[in-house]
């Protein structure tokens, strides 16, 4: 397919997971893609490996999210290198799991830092690039079925994500005139590195899958199939929205 021929994309967080998985879907439909990655060169590398495979253009580019000047250096080699870019995925993410009572400052700090404050201001420096050239452009933010559902002793993810799905319903808002679209994307459980530990428990995976309808964790792969219709010239009157990728867990929750 080619329906993201002639667009760029900036990925955040695509040395693994469902960045990953993103980045090479968009490739495949003929975007090329900042790679965006903070701790995992090799993971990067992988991720160019598969995007060039695909016949795309791809730039491997470090900055940590949560840095306003990493993020700022980040659009401007895009610029530089790429000409411009008309996409962003604000897939970078981490969680922090304690109960309520034990939860510690510096986790909290982190998670809001990263899941909330960075794509906020990712969104900012690209926009900015935008309204400069006056180009229309699409934001997809990676959310998650906790921006509505209860996740007991994850509260700051929770916060995270709840805070993410209103800051992509005010910039729905914002942006709408500069003809910029921002949308979420709310994935279930996704086999991924983010759930290391519960691919490894065989109890809780196996009591988990009981309560998703389809039956089966989701897979990048799913998650990268409506990001890139929700890039595409197809979804051009969806704005304001989130789109849920769980199987069904969210009608029938229960961790
Ligand atoms: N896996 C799931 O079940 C699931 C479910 C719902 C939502 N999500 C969301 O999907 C997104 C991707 O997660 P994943 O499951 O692919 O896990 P993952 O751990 O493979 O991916 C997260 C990526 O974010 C990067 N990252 C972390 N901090 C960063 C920072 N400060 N700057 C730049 N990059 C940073 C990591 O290096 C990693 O590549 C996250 O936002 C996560 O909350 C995942």
């Amino acid at each position: 397919m080619s329906r993201l021929r002639g667009h760029t994309a900036i990925i955040t967080g695509a040395s693994s997971g469902i960045g990953q998985g993103i980045a090479k879907r968009f490739a495949e439909d003929g975007a090329n893609i900042v790679i965006n990655y903070i701790g995992h060169p090799d993971g990067a590398r992988e991720t160019l490996k598969m995007v060039e495979s695909a016949g795309a253009q791809g730039v491997i580019v470090q900055a940590d999210v949560s840095k306003i000047s990493e993020v700022e250096s980040m659009m401007d080699e895009t610029w530089k290198r790429l000409g411009s870019a008309d996409i962003l995925v604000n897939n970078a993410g981490v969680e922090s799991r304690a109960p309520f009572l034990e939860t510690r400052e510096e986790d909290f700090d982190h998670v809001i830092a990263v899941n909330l404050k960075g794509p906020f201001f990712v969104t900012q420096a690209f926009v900015r690039k935008l309204a400069a050239e006056k180009k229309p452009g699409r934001v997809i933010n990676i959310s998650s079925v906790h921006e509505d559902i209860v996740f007991p002793a994850v509260a700051p993810y929770c916060a995270s994500k709840g805070g993410l799905r209103m800051i992509m319903r005010t910039l729905a808002v914002e942006l709408g005139a500069l003809g910029i679209t921002v949308n979420n994307i709310a994935p279930g459980a996704i086999a991924t590195p983010l759930n290391r530990s519960l691919l490894k428990n065989k109890p809780k995976l196996d009591a988990l899958l009981r309560h998703i309808p389809l039956n089966r964790l989701g897979t990048p792969e799913d998650v990268a199939a409506i990001a890139s219709w929700l890039a595409s010239d197809e979804a051009s009157y969806i704005t304001g929205a989130t789109y849920y990728v769980d199987g069904g867990l969210s009608r029938y929750y229960n961790e």
